[in-house]
């Protein structure tokens, strides 16, 4: 477990990719997960920095990230207990206060872009069938996100390992802060299970903070995480305070799970309560800041 706290000063990326327990049969996990969100981070930060549409970035970046099967989301995610795999992604824009995402989908092959189409529409939290119509409608890419090895794990009931869920959590140099969260979900759960990532305790963003959260999802909605955070900075608390009193509140119930936070200051805070989570903070002007090993 760990708690980390600190500030940058321009643009800013901060990516997690998941506060699963530690495989102990591959101890690199983290390290390959970590060298993964670097690549990742530094091209956010080029591109936030050249001027891009910061919604645009994020999507890219979790694009990315949904599209490398060592992740639990998107291609390679967990399957469920009836052997199928159902993706979940949420996007929150900051300045606009406005949550989306998608729920249970198994054949879009990434989630998080239609989560952020979903900002514009009416219907913003759709789950099927008509997130798979939507998709099809919008001509996103359809594809299974099975991969032999995770079918291999759910075969030989591996449990899910080191990287679970990703998240991003973006600050322009403006002070617009962006979040979005996409996720397989725990492995192995009762068919149909919803993620805490597809709801404001998993992933939630304002004009004052935005925070991504990865572990045990129903721990994380127990606690009402990442706008029970929010609220405390809303509610004028720095967030190095608000960060530790939900770590220290984590510790005390011995909850599995974890989390990345910005504010429009640029404050920074990274935390789990797990053996490991992997992530990095990028900073536009000083470039990686801090990583897990
Ligand atoms: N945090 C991912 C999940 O429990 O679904």
């Amino acid at each position: 477990m760990l708690e980390l706290y600190g500030q940058c000063h321009g643009s800013t990326v901060l990516l997690h990719g998941g506060a699963g327990g530690q495989d102990p049969k591959t101890p690199d996990t983290v390290s390959k997960a970590t060298a993964a969100l670097k690549t990742s981070a530094a091209e956010a930060i080029k591109a936030l920095n050249a001027g891009l549409d910061p919604m645009q970035v994020l999507t890219q970046v979790l694009g990315k990230l949904e599209d490398d099967p060592q992740f639990n989301a998107g291609t390679g995610s967990a399957l469920q207990s009836d052997g199928q795999t159902r993706l979940t992604a949420a996007i929150m824009d900051g300045a606009r206060q406005s949550f989306s995402a998608v729920i249970s989908c198994s054949y879009i092959k990434n989630p998080s872009l239609l989560a952020q189409h979903l900002q514009s529409e009416s219907s913003r939290v759709l789950t099927n069938p008509g997130a798979e119509l939507l998709a099809r409608k919008l001509r996103l890419p359809v594809a299974s996100s099975l991969t032999e090895a995770r079918v291999n794990d759910w075969v030989k009931k591996v449990p899910e390992s080191g990287c679970d869920t990703v998240g991003c959590v973006i600050r322009t140099a403006q002070g617009r802060i962006l979040v979005g969260t996409s996720t397989g979900g725990r492995g192995f759960e009762f068919p149909g299970r919803v993620s805490d990532s597809g709801t404001v305790a998993g992933t939630y963003a304002s004009k004052f903070a935005g925070i991504s959260a990865t572990g045990i999802g129903e721990e994380i909605v127990d606690d009402g995480l990442a706008v029970r955070l929010e609220t405390r900075c809303r509610d004028g608390w720095t967030l190095e305070k608000a960060g530790r009193l939900a770590f220290n509140e984590a510790v005390a119930l011995k909850r599995l799970y974890g989390w990345i936070a910005l504010d429009a200051e640029g404050f920074w805070n990274a935390a789990y309560t797990t053996a490991a989570m992997s992530f990095v903070v990028f900073d536009g002007k000083k470039g990686l800041v801090h990583g897990s090993k």
